[in-house]
């Protein structure tokens, strides 16, 4: 990864650790597989980067630890202090001005589908990758998908089954079949580890 998006990780590290506990490793796997599928999906990175690296920088102003993944409150105040945080970051850094000012925007309505307004993915590819991953990084590991169904007072089981019916599958359908791939196997894996 080039060097600018290395700086910027490194100024955001200390917003998620104040955080949720499972921040740091979740930008971390959303950080590697959008540029992987970047690649293969000629996605825009100085948009998709950015947007990734710094999209949930506003938990470090939300008081709850690990608030359920579906609370519209949090989600509205992380999105309003993250698109701050990152403005000031992307600034810092010298970012370009105009691209920075998308990736705030985007950063301000990235959880725009909890309010039912699914516009944002629709209307940008990169919003639309970033969207899928964000949702993927849920079933990348046993302890991720444990974490979350936790979240919201849910058992690995019964979280597994309230997953594979989410709303986002049909509501925002994988922009790629990368993507699709990636969900298909790690439901697999998530199955096969249930008890
Ligand atoms: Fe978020």
């Amino acid at each position: 990864m080039e060097s600018i998006y290395k700086k910027i990780w490194q100024l955001a590290i200390p917003f998620y650790k104040k955080g949720r506990s499972y921040d740091i490793i979740q930008v971390r796997w959303m950080m590697k597989e959008g540029d992987r599928i970047a690649d293969l999906e000629k996605i825009d990175k100085k948009l998709l980067l950015p947007l990734i690296i710094l999209h949930d920088v506003g938990y470090s102003k939300v008081k709850i630890k690990d608030p359920h993944i579906k609370d519209k409150d949090t989600k509205r105040v992380h999105m309003r202090e993250g698109a701050k945080i990152a403005a000031k970051i992307l600034e810092q850094v010298k970012y370009d001005p105009e691209l920075a000012k998308i990736i705030v925007r985007y950063i301000s309505i990235h959880d725009n589908w909890v309010f039912g307004d699914d516009w944002p993915y629709k209307s940008s590819r990169e919003m639309a990758l970033f969207n899928d991953l964000d949702f993927l990084w849920v079933t990348s590991s046993f302890r991720a998908f444990a974490a979350n169904g936790k979240s919201m007072g849910l058992t690995p089981k019964s979280f597994y089954k309230f997953w594979e019916s989410d709303e986002k599958l049909t509501r925002r359908p994988f922009c790629c079949s990368a993507t699709q791939k990636i969900f298909d196997q790690s439901m697999r894996r998530i199955k096969q580890q249930l008890t």
